[in-house]
Protein backbone atom coordinates (compact mmCIF):
# COMPACT_ATOMS: atom_id res chain seq x y z
CA UNK A 1 0.00 0.00 0.00
CA UNK A 2 1.13 3.03 -0.81
CA UNK A 3 -0.32 6.77 0.06
CA UNK A 4 2.01 9.16 -1.39
CA UNK A 5 0.87 10.54 -5.15
CA UNK A 6 2.64 9.79 -8.01
CA UNK A 7 5.60 12.06 -8.73
CA UNK A 8 3.85 13.75 -12.26
CA UNK A 9 0.75 14.22 -10.41
CA UNK A 10 2.69 16.25 -7.04
CA UNK A 11 3.88 17.94 -9.98
CA UNK A 12 1.01 18.84 -11.42
CA UNK A 13 -0.68 19.70 -8.19
CA UNK A 14 2.07 22.00 -7.58
CA UNK A 15 1.65 23.71 -11.02
CA UNK A 16 -1.93 24.30 -10.16
CA UNK A 17 -1.69 25.28 -6.89
CA UNK A 18 0.73 27.85 -7.79
CA UNK A 19 -1.67 28.88 -10.76
CA UNK A 20 -4.36 28.43 -8.71
CA UNK A 21 -3.02 30.25 -5.64
CA UNK A 22 -1.53 33.74 -8.19
CA UNK A 23 -4.69 34.03 -10.70
CA UNK A 24 -7.72 32.69 -8.55
CA UNK A 25 -7.25 33.50 -4.49
CA UNK A 26 -6.73 37.81 -5.22
CA UNK A 27 -10.07 37.69 -7.19
CA UNK A 28 -11.88 35.31 -4.82
CA UNK A 29 -12.74 37.78 -2.13
CA UNK A 30 -14.11 40.62 -4.82
CA UNK A 31 -15.69 38.04 -6.61
CA UNK A 32 -17.75 37.31 -3.37
CA UNK A 33 -18.52 40.88 -2.82
CA UNK A 34 -19.31 42.03 -6.92
CA UNK A 35 -20.49 38.38 -7.99
CA UNK A 36 -19.77 38.23 -11.79
CA UNK A 37 -19.13 34.55 -13.80
CA UNK A 38 -15.44 34.30 -13.47
CA UNK A 39 -14.32 34.27 -17.24
CA UNK A 40 -10.77 35.57 -17.49
CA UNK A 41 -9.58 33.35 -15.03
CA UNK A 42 -11.76 29.99 -16.26
CA UNK A 43 -10.15 30.92 -19.70
CA UNK A 44 -6.87 30.66 -18.03
CA UNK A 45 -8.00 27.55 -16.65
CA UNK A 46 -9.03 26.03 -20.20
CA UNK A 47 -5.80 26.74 -21.29
CA UNK A 48 -4.00 24.78 -18.74
CA UNK A 49 -6.02 21.73 -19.51
CA UNK A 50 -8.45 22.06 -15.66
CA UNK A 51 -11.89 22.49 -17.62
CA UNK A 52 -11.36 18.69 -19.45
CA UNK A 53 -9.17 17.04 -16.57
CA UNK A 54 -11.21 13.36 -17.26
CA UNK A 55 -11.68 14.14 -21.05
CA UNK A 56 -9.13 12.00 -22.99
CA UNK A 57 -6.29 13.61 -24.89
CA UNK A 58 -8.04 12.76 -28.25
CA UNK A 59 -10.82 15.14 -27.87
CA UNK A 60 -8.41 17.86 -26.03
CA UNK A 61 -8.60 17.01 -22.48
CA UNK A 62 -5.85 16.21 -20.04
CA UNK A 63 -7.08 12.16 -20.46
CA UNK A 64 -6.40 12.10 -16.19
CA UNK A 65 -8.12 9.51 -13.70
CA UNK A 66 -10.09 10.33 -10.55
CA UNK A 67 -7.47 10.87 -8.25
CA UNK A 68 -6.10 13.45 -10.67
CA UNK A 69 -9.30 15.46 -10.74
CA UNK A 70 -10.03 15.34 -7.05
CA UNK A 71 -6.15 16.72 -6.15
CA UNK A 72 -6.42 19.35 -8.96
CA UNK A 73 -10.03 20.26 -7.76
CA UNK A 74 -8.80 20.72 -4.47
CA UNK A 75 -6.24 23.47 -5.24
CA UNK A 76 -8.82 25.44 -7.35
CA UNK A 77 -11.14 24.92 -3.94
CA UNK A 78 -8.17 26.33 -1.73
CA UNK A 79 -8.61 29.15 -3.56
CA UNK A 80 -11.94 29.81 -4.38
CA UNK A 81 -15.10 27.43 -4.31
CA UNK A 82 -16.66 29.26 -7.25
CA UNK A 83 -14.56 27.93 -9.45
CA UNK A 84 -14.43 24.73 -7.97
CA UNK A 85 -17.90 24.72 -8.16
CA UNK A 86 -18.27 25.71 -11.99
CA UNK A 87 -15.04 23.48 -12.90
CA UNK A 88 -16.64 20.42 -10.82
CA UNK A 89 -20.21 20.57 -13.21
CA UNK A 90 -18.78 21.34 -16.47
CA UNK A 91 -15.82 18.75 -15.87
CA UNK A 92 -18.22 16.50 -14.41
CA UNK A 93 -21.35 15.21 -15.86
CA UNK A 94 -21.84 17.01 -19.06
CA UNK A 95 -18.43 15.68 -20.82
CA UNK A 96 -18.42 12.48 -18.40
CA UNK A 97 -21.81 11.78 -19.90
CA UNK A 98 -21.17 12.59 -23.38
CA UNK A 99 -17.88 10.16 -23.36
CA UNK A 100 -19.62 7.12 -21.75
CA UNK A 101 -23.21 7.75 -23.85
CA UNK A 102 -22.48 9.50 -26.90
CA UNK A 103 -22.10 8.36 -30.57
CA UNK A 104 -18.46 9.25 -31.96
CA UNK A 105 -20.00 12.25 -33.63
CA UNK A 106 -21.43 13.72 -30.47
CA UNK A 107 -18.32 13.32 -28.36
CA UNK A 108 -16.36 15.05 -31.60
CA UNK A 109 -19.29 17.70 -31.75
CA UNK A 110 -19.22 18.91 -27.87
CA UNK A 111 -16.08 17.31 -26.21
CA UNK A 112 -13.03 19.41 -27.73
CA UNK A 113 -15.35 22.37 -26.66
CA UNK A 114 -16.22 21.15 -23.08
CA UNK A 115 -12.40 20.48 -22.62
CA UNK A 116 -10.55 23.50 -24.02
CA UNK A 117 -12.94 25.49 -21.70
CA UNK A 118 -14.34 27.62 -24.83
CA UNK A 119 -17.65 26.21 -24.15
CA UNK A 120 -19.16 25.77 -20.61
CA UNK A 121 -21.16 22.91 -19.45
CA UNK A 122 -24.35 22.59 -17.67
CA UNK A 123 -26.27 19.80 -16.04
CA UNK A 124 -29.71 20.15 -15.45
CA UNK A 125 -31.52 17.59 -13.17
CA UNK A 126 -32.98 19.38 -10.45
CA UNK A 127 -36.55 20.97 -10.44
CA UNK A 128 -38.36 23.40 -8.17
CA UNK A 129 -40.58 20.30 -6.59
CA UNK A 130 -37.52 17.65 -7.25
CA UNK A 131 -34.54 17.71 -5.89
CA UNK A 132 -33.57 14.89 -3.70
CA UNK A 133 -36.48 13.17 -5.16
CA UNK A 134 -34.67 13.32 -8.63
CA UNK A 135 -36.60 10.64 -10.45
CA UNK A 136 -40.00 12.72 -9.92
CA UNK A 137 -38.51 15.65 -11.91
CA UNK A 138 -41.81 16.45 -14.67
CA UNK A 139 -39.49 18.18 -17.94
CA UNK A 140 -41.68 16.67 -20.28
CA UNK A 141 -39.36 15.85 -23.68
CA UNK A 142 -42.47 14.77 -26.51
CA UNK A 143 -41.79 13.69 -29.53
CA UNK A 144 -42.25 15.23 -32.98
CA UNK A 145 -40.65 14.36 -36.89
CA UNK A 146 -36.97 15.05 -36.38
CA UNK A 147 -36.75 15.18 -32.32
CA UNK A 148 -38.43 16.34 -29.16
CA UNK A 149 -40.17 19.68 -27.73
CA UNK A 150 -39.67 20.02 -23.78
CA UNK A 151 -41.18 21.79 -21.52
CA UNK A 152 -40.71 22.52 -17.79
CA UNK A 153 -38.53 24.16 -15.81
CA UNK A 154 -35.07 22.94 -13.78
CA UNK A 155 -33.83 24.66 -10.89
CA UNK A 156 -30.32 25.95 -8.74
CA UNK A 157 -28.47 25.26 -12.27
CA UNK A 158 -24.73 25.83 -11.88
CA UNK A 159 -23.70 28.35 -14.55
CA UNK A 160 -27.35 28.89 -15.50
CA UNK A 161 -27.05 31.73 -18.46
CA UNK A 162 -23.78 31.86 -18.91
CA UNK A 163 -22.83 28.26 -19.63
CA UNK A 164 -22.69 26.97 -23.56
CA UNK A 165 -23.96 23.29 -23.14
CA UNK A 166 -26.97 22.00 -21.28
CA UNK A 167 -27.52 18.37 -20.57
CA UNK A 168 -30.95 17.96 -19.60
CA UNK A 169 -32.62 15.06 -18.01
CA UNK A 170 -36.80 15.16 -19.16
CA UNK A 171 -39.59 12.69 -19.08
CA UNK A 172 -39.56 10.37 -22.44
CA UNK A 173 -42.18 8.65 -20.73
CA UNK A 174 -44.08 9.92 -17.77
CA UNK A 175 -45.78 6.71 -16.78
CA UNK A 176 -42.24 5.20 -17.06
CA UNK A 177 -40.82 6.66 -13.24
CA UNK A 178 -37.00 6.54 -13.35
CA UNK A 179 -36.87 4.89 -16.81
CA UNK A 180 -39.00 7.10 -18.81
CA UNK A 181 -36.01 9.92 -18.36
CA UNK A 182 -34.26 10.71 -20.75
CA UNK A 183 -30.57 12.89 -21.97
CA UNK A 184 -30.53 15.79 -24.21
CA UNK A 185 -27.52 18.45 -24.84
CA UNK A 186 -29.05 21.86 -25.22
CA UNK A 187 -26.75 24.58 -27.11
CA UNK A 188 -27.67 27.95 -25.06
CA UNK A 189 -29.18 29.91 -28.34
CA UNK A 190 -31.92 27.38 -28.66
CA UNK A 191 -35.53 29.04 -29.05
CA UNK A 192 -37.41 28.57 -25.87
CA UNK A 193 -35.02 27.80 -23.52
CA UNK A 194 -34.70 30.68 -21.35
CA UNK A 195 -32.42 31.78 -18.13
CA UNK A 196 -34.33 33.06 -14.72
CA UNK A 197 -32.34 35.85 -12.58
CA UNK A 198 -29.18 34.55 -10.91
CA UNK A 199 -30.37 32.97 -7.23
CA UNK A 200 -29.04 35.20 -3.83
CA UNK A 201 -26.89 32.74 -2.26
CA UNK A 202 -25.71 32.17 1.06
CA UNK A 203 -21.89 31.73 -0.37
CA UNK A 204 -20.41 31.14 -3.85
CA UNK A 205 -21.29 33.91 -4.73
CA UNK A 206 -19.51 33.72 -8.36
CA UNK A 207 -20.98 30.22 -9.45
CA UNK A 208 -24.10 31.79 -11.19
CA UNK A 209 -27.35 29.88 -10.07
CA UNK A 210 -30.38 30.09 -12.50
CA UNK A 211 -33.79 28.32 -13.34
CA UNK A 212 -33.55 26.82 -16.80
CA UNK A 213 -36.97 26.77 -18.52
CA UNK A 214 -38.17 25.09 -21.71
CA UNK A 215 -41.16 26.30 -23.68
CA UNK A 216 -42.05 24.45 -26.34
CA UNK A 217 -38.19 23.81 -26.97
CA UNK A 218 -37.03 22.09 -30.15
CA UNK A 219 -33.98 19.45 -29.80
CA UNK A 220 -33.38 17.40 -32.85
CA UNK A 221 -33.02 13.61 -32.67
CA UNK A 222 -29.51 13.76 -32.84
CA UNK A 223 -29.07 15.90 -29.46
CA UNK A 224 -30.34 12.80 -27.51
CA UNK A 225 -27.58 11.01 -25.62
CA UNK A 226 -28.11 7.40 -25.23
CA UNK A 227 -30.85 5.95 -25.81
CA UNK A 228 -34.80 7.02 -24.60
CA UNK A 229 -35.61 5.89 -20.84
CA UNK A 230 -31.63 5.45 -19.78
CA UNK A 231 -31.17 9.19 -19.03
CA UNK A 232 -31.82 8.81 -15.18
CA UNK A 233 -29.29 5.68 -14.77
CA UNK A 234 -27.04 7.66 -16.73
CA UNK A 235 -26.88 10.69 -14.34
CA UNK A 236 -27.30 8.44 -11.30
CA UNK A 237 -23.75 6.79 -12.44
CA UNK A 238 -22.35 10.02 -13.39
CA UNK A 239 -23.15 11.65 -9.80
CA UNK A 240 -21.03 8.88 -8.87
CA UNK A 241 -18.02 11.02 -9.93
CA UNK A 242 -19.15 14.29 -9.74
CA UNK A 243 -19.63 13.96 -5.99
CA UNK A 244 -15.98 12.93 -6.01
CA UNK A 245 -15.70 16.60 -7.13
CA UNK A 246 -17.38 17.90 -4.64
CA UNK A 247 -15.53 15.82 -1.27
CA UNK A 248 -12.73 17.35 -3.23
CA UNK A 249 -14.05 21.09 -3.38
CA UNK A 250 -15.12 20.32 0.17
CA UNK A 251 -11.65 19.58 1.14
CA UNK A 252 -10.13 22.61 -0.86
CA UNK A 253 -12.25 25.23 1.45
CA UNK A 254 -11.44 23.06 4.74
CA UNK A 255 -8.31 23.48 4.06
CA UNK A 256 -8.04 26.86 3.38
CA UNK A 257 -10.05 27.71 6.46
CA UNK A 258 -7.51 25.32 8.68
CA UNK A 259 -4.28 26.90 6.98
CA UNK A 260 -5.94 30.74 8.21
CA UNK A 261 -7.26 29.61 11.46
CA UNK A 262 -3.55 27.65 12.38
CA UNK A 263 -1.70 30.92 10.93
CA UNK A 264 -3.89 32.83 12.97
CA UNK A 265 -3.64 30.87 16.22
CA UNK A 266 0.07 31.31 16.02
CA UNK A 267 -0.03 35.45 15.93
CA UNK A 268 -2.88 36.60 17.65
CA UNK A 269 -1.87 36.43 21.88
CA UNK A 270 -3.91 36.60 24.99
CA UNK A 271 -2.98 36.23 28.51
CA UNK A 272 0.67 37.43 27.12
CA UNK A 273 0.79 33.89 24.88
CA UNK A 274 0.00 32.60 21.40
CA UNK A 275 -3.64 31.32 21.41
CA UNK A 276 -2.28 28.40 20.40
CA UNK A 277 -1.14 27.52 23.86
CA UNK A 278 -4.31 27.13 25.03
CA UNK A 279 -5.60 23.80 24.77
CA UNK A 280 -9.40 25.06 23.58
CA UNK A 281 -7.66 26.13 20.37
CA UNK A 282 -5.02 23.55 20.16
CA UNK A 283 -7.00 20.73 20.33
CA UNK A 284 -9.65 22.72 17.98
CA UNK A 285 -6.66 22.78 15.28
CA UNK A 286 -6.23 19.09 16.23
CA UNK A 287 -9.79 18.05 15.47
CA UNK A 288 -9.69 20.38 12.31
CA UNK A 289 -6.74 18.90 10.89
CA UNK A 290 -7.67 15.09 11.96
CA UNK A 291 -11.22 15.57 10.00
CA UNK A 292 -9.23 17.04 6.95
CA UNK A 293 -7.01 14.01 6.83
CA UNK A 294 -9.19 11.72 7.28
CA UNK A 295 -11.53 13.13 4.65
CA UNK A 296 -8.90 12.74 2.33
CA UNK A 297 -8.37 9.43 2.76
CA UNK A 298 -11.93 8.71 1.90
CA UNK A 299 -12.36 10.89 -0.95
CA UNK A 300 -8.31 9.40 -2.70
CA UNK A 301 -9.85 6.01 -2.02
CA UNK A 302 -13.42 6.61 -3.85
CA UNK A 303 -11.21 8.32 -6.72
CA UNK A 304 -8.84 5.44 -6.75
CA UNK A 305 -11.61 2.75 -6.97
CA UNK A 306 -13.44 4.90 -9.82
CA UNK A 307 -9.91 4.98 -11.60
CA UNK A 308 -9.73 0.93 -11.32
CA UNK A 309 -13.32 1.12 -13.11
CA UNK A 310 -15.22 -0.29 -10.24
CA UNK A 311 -18.90 0.84 -8.96
CA UNK A 312 -18.08 2.72 -6.01
CA UNK A 313 -21.37 4.62 -5.37
CA UNK A 314 -20.99 3.76 -2.00
CA UNK A 315 -17.17 5.13 -1.42
CA UNK A 316 -18.16 7.91 -3.18
CA UNK A 317 -21.13 8.90 -0.91
CA UNK A 318 -19.14 8.18 2.16
CA UNK A 319 -16.44 10.55 1.21
CA UNK A 320 -19.19 13.27 -0.30
CA UNK A 321 -20.97 13.25 2.87
CA UNK A 322 -18.03 12.87 5.13
CA UNK A 323 -15.77 15.87 3.62
CA UNK A 324 -18.62 18.20 3.37
CA UNK A 325 -19.69 17.65 6.72
CA UNK A 326 -15.90 18.34 7.61
CA UNK A 327 -15.65 21.14 5.70
CA UNK A 328 -18.51 22.78 7.32
CA UNK A 329 -17.31 21.64 10.80
CA UNK A 330 -13.61 22.77 9.73
CA UNK A 331 -14.81 26.40 9.08
CA UNK A 332 -17.29 26.99 11.89
CA UNK A 333 -14.05 25.89 13.78
CA UNK A 334 -11.84 28.23 11.89
CA UNK A 335 -14.36 31.12 12.98
CA UNK A 336 -14.19 30.36 16.68
CA UNK A 337 -10.78 30.35 16.36
CA UNK A 338 -10.38 34.13 14.84
CA UNK A 339 -13.11 34.88 17.60
CA UNK A 340 -14.99 38.24 16.61
CA UNK A 341 -12.39 39.11 13.93
CA UNK A 342 -14.04 35.25 12.42
CA UNK A 343 -17.27 36.88 12.19
CA UNK A 344 -15.74 40.27 9.90
CA UNK A 345 -15.75 40.23 6.00
CA UNK A 346 -12.22 41.95 6.70
CA UNK A 347 -10.89 38.45 6.93
CA UNK A 348 -11.74 35.58 4.70
CA UNK A 349 -13.18 32.66 7.17
CA UNK A 350 -16.60 33.74 7.27
CA UNK A 351 -16.75 33.37 3.76
CA UNK A 352 -15.21 30.07 3.88
CA UNK A 353 -18.40 29.06 6.35
CA UNK A 354 -20.62 30.56 4.06
CA UNK A 355 -18.82 28.71 0.64
CA UNK A 356 -18.44 25.69 2.21
CA UNK A 357 -22.17 25.27 3.97
CA UNK A 358 -24.15 24.06 -0.04
CA UNK A 359 -21.52 20.85 0.03
CA UNK A 360 -23.62 19.38 1.89
CA UNK A 361 -26.23 19.88 0.16
CA UNK A 362 -25.60 19.90 -3.41
CA UNK A 363 -25.45 16.42 -5.82
CA UNK A 364 -26.98 14.81 -3.11
CA UNK A 365 -27.87 16.40 0.49
CA UNK A 366 -25.74 14.57 3.63
CA UNK A 367 -29.15 12.62 3.86
CA UNK A 368 -29.37 11.13 0.60
CA UNK A 369 -25.70 10.30 0.98
CA UNK A 370 -26.69 8.44 3.98
CA UNK A 371 -29.83 6.78 1.93
CA UNK A 372 -26.93 5.87 -0.91
CA UNK A 373 -24.50 4.29 1.77
CA UNK A 374 -27.19 2.39 3.82
CA UNK A 375 -29.24 0.83 0.25
CA UNK A 376 -25.15 -0.36 -0.74
CA UNK A 377 -24.93 -1.88 2.85
CA UNK A 378 -28.26 -3.81 2.49
CA UNK A 379 -27.67 -5.00 -0.75
CA UNK A 380 -24.06 -6.32 0.48
CA UNK A 381 -25.74 -7.68 3.56
CA UNK A 382 -28.59 -9.38 1.98
CA UNK A 383 -26.23 -10.79 -0.81
N1 LIG B 1 -24.96 3.99 -10.58
C1 LIG B 1 -25.65 3.28 -11.52
N2 LIG B 1 -27.00 3.12 -11.47
C2 LIG B 1 -27.65 3.67 -10.44
C3 LIG B 1 -27.01 4.39 -9.45
C4 LIG B 1 -25.61 4.56 -9.54
N3 LIG B 1 -24.94 5.26 -8.63
N4 LIG B 1 -27.93 4.84 -8.55
C5 LIG B 1 -29.13 4.38 -8.97
N5 LIG B 1 -28.94 3.67 -10.12
C6 LIG B 1 -29.99 2.99 -10.90
C7 LIG B 1 -30.67 1.91 -10.06
O1 LIG B 1 -29.97 0.69 -10.11
C8 LIG B 1 -32.01 1.84 -10.71
O2 LIG B 1 -31.88 1.07 -11.89
P1 LIG B 1 -32.97 -0.10 -12.24
O3 LIG B 1 -34.20 0.64 -12.63
O4 LIG B 1 -32.32 -0.84 -13.34
O5 LIG B 1 -33.14 -0.88 -10.97
C9 LIG B 1 -32.30 3.28 -11.15
O6 LIG B 1 -31.03 3.93 -11.21
C10 LIG B 1 -33.19 4.02 -10.17
O7 LIG B 1 -32.50 4.02 -8.92
P2 LIG B 1 -33.26 4.08 -7.53
O8 LIG B 1 -34.39 3.08 -7.52
O9 LIG B 1 -32.25 3.99 -6.45
O10 LIG B 1 -33.90 5.55 -7.62
P3 LIG B 1 -34.63 6.45 -6.54
O11 LIG B 1 -35.73 7.18 -7.20
O12 LIG B 1 -34.95 5.65 -5.31
O13 LIG B 1 -33.53 7.59 -6.20
C11 LIG B 1 -31.64 8.59 -5.14
C12 LIG B 1 -32.28 7.34 -5.77
C13 LIG B 1 -30.29 8.09 -4.67
C14 LIG B 1 -32.42 9.14 -3.97
C15 LIG B 1 -31.49 9.68 -6.24
O14 LIG B 1 -32.73 10.25 -6.58
C16 LIG B 1 -30.52 10.78 -5.84
O15 LIG B 1 -29.30 10.60 -5.93
N6 LIG B 1 -31.05 11.96 -5.42
C17 LIG B 1 -30.22 13.15 -5.22
C18 LIG B 1 -30.17 13.94 -6.49
C19 LIG B 1 -28.90 14.68 -6.67
O16 LIG B 1 -27.82 14.28 -6.26
N7 LIG B 1 -28.99 15.80 -7.36
C20 LIG B 1 -27.83 16.57 -7.66
C21 LIG B 1 -28.15 17.61 -8.67
S1 LIG B 1 -26.73 18.09 -9.61
C22 LIG B 1 -25.96 19.29 -8.73
O17 LIG B 1 -26.21 19.52 -7.58
C23 LIG B 1 -24.86 19.95 -9.48
C24 LIG B 1 -24.44 21.27 -8.91
O18 LIG B 1 -25.06 22.27 -9.08
C25 LIG B 1 -23.17 21.37 -8.16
Amino acid sequence: MDFALPDDLRTLQRAVRDFAQREIAPVATELDRDPRFPRATLRRMGEMGLLGILTPEDYGGLGLGYLAYAVLLEEIAAADASHATIASVTNGMPQSLILAHGSQAQRERWLPRLAAGEAIGAFCLSEPHAGSDAAALRTRARRVEGGYRLDGSKAWITSGGEADLYLVLAKTDPEAGARGISAFVLERDTPGLSFGAPERKLGQHAAITTSVDFDDAFVPEEQRLGEEGQGFVMAMSALDGGRVGIAAQALGIARAAFAAAARHAEEREAFGRPIREFQGVGFKLADMATRIEAARLLTHRAAWLLDRGERATKEVSMAKLDASEAAVFVCDAAVQVFGGYGYSADYPVERYLRDARVTTLYEGTSEIQRVVISRQIHRETAR
